[in-house]
Parts: structure tokens; sequence; C-alpha cells
């Protein structure tokens, strides 16, 4: 069992949303996309790394047949100044025409999500919905519509259930928040 604090790369978090809390909001979410998606063949996208506990705790409660697919964002540095140049990887998939959802462990700017729903609608899906576990709406850049949304959660960084520290603390089975002292100092 992990404590009600732990120290990552030398910050301390705190849990703020236990994992008994996360489980039964998945399921409420899943119930949810039960009743509204069953007659939508949905094709849902999982967006790596972080949401792969997202999406498999959600999919485990879904009760009709669906499609499940892993995509990443990579991104590197521009020489530039328009900055971080993108791409979409693992897209398999065809999407003309689909019934998609994206599933997000955290929107945050919400710059992740619009590149994703311009990308998508390249490819012309029939429909493009987001679920995403936690929402920053304070943090957000531009306005997004998230159609499924487990928790909104203050602008404070997070860790746990897939989210991570410079790669750690992603098995971490509830949400922890950086304490509040690391948070102003970063
Ligand atoms: P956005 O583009 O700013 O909305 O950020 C989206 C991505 O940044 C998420 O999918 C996460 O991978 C990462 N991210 C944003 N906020 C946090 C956080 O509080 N903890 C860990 N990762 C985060
Ligand atoms: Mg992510």
């Amino acid at each position: 069992m992990f404590p009600e604090c732990v120290d990552v790369h030398g910050k301390r978090f705190c849990r703020v949303i236990t994992a008994e809390e996360v489980a039964s909001r998945v399921r409420e979410m899943a119930e949810r996309m039960n009743r509204e998606l069953r007659d939508k063949n949905p094709l849902f996208l999982a967006v790596l790394n972080g949401s792969f506990f997202f999406a498999a705790d959600l999919m485990r409660h879904l009760d009709f047949l669906c499609e499940i697919s892993f995509v990443k964002l990579a991104s590197y540095q521009g020489t530039s100044s328009v900055g971080r140049i993108r791409e979409l990887i693992g897209l398999n998939e065809s999407l003309r025409g689909r019934f998609v959802v994206i599933l997000e462990d955290i929107v945050d700017s919400g710059l992740t999500i619009t590149y994703l729903q311009e990308k998508l609608a390249e490819y012309s899906p029939e429909e493009v919905r987001v679920a995403t576990l936690l929402l920053k709406r304070e943090a957000l850049q531009r306005p997004v519509e998230i159609d499924y949304v487990g928790f909104e959660v203050p602008n404070i960084f997070l860790l746990g259930y897939g989210l991570d520290y410079d790669q750690l603390g992603r098995n971490l089975p509830g949400i922890y928040a950086l304490s509040e002292s690391d948070n102003a100092s970063s």
C-alpha cells in the first residue's frame, strides 16, 4: 500500500482522490456510455501513455461490444519559433464514418486535445467525442468541449493512476497532488 504522501524526484505529492473514488467515478462514466453509445459502434482511442489505467478500467464496465485502439503523440522541439512539433502515431484503423471516443487521462491547457481533434477530423469520422478522467478547467487556453469528465481538478500538478512526474508515479492507485509549497516554487 502507498502512504498518503509520497516523494517523487525530490517533490512531495499527497493523495487528493482515493483509488476507490476513481473506481466509482470511472464506473459511472462507463454506465453513461452504456446508455449513450451502445448503438454507435464506437471506436475508443486511448492516448498513451497516461490513459492506460483509465482506458482499461472504463472498458471493463462497458457492456456492449466495442473496439479500442491506442495512439501516442510524439513531440520534439522544432527549430523554428513555432515551438513544439507533434506527430500522431499508432493510428491504424480507418476512421472514415466512425464514431470515435478519445480517452485522455487529463486535459490541462487543452492544446493536446485540440490538436488531436483537428488531426482526427482529417480522417472524416462521423463524430469525435472526448472523455477525460481529469479536467483542469482553469488551465484551459482555449474553449474545448469535453463530453465525459471524471473530475474537475484545480490547476495543480497531479500524479498517479497513469499520470507521471518524469516517468515515475504512474502506478499510484489514486490521484496525488504536488504539495502546495512545491507547487508554488515550481
Ligand atoms: P494539455 O495539452 O496541456 O491539455 O496537456 C495534456 C497532457 O499533458 C496530458 O495528457 C498529460 O500527459 C500531461 N499533463 C497535463 N497535466 C498534467 C499533470 O498534472 N500531471 C501529469 N501530466 C500532466
Ligand atoms: Mg496524456
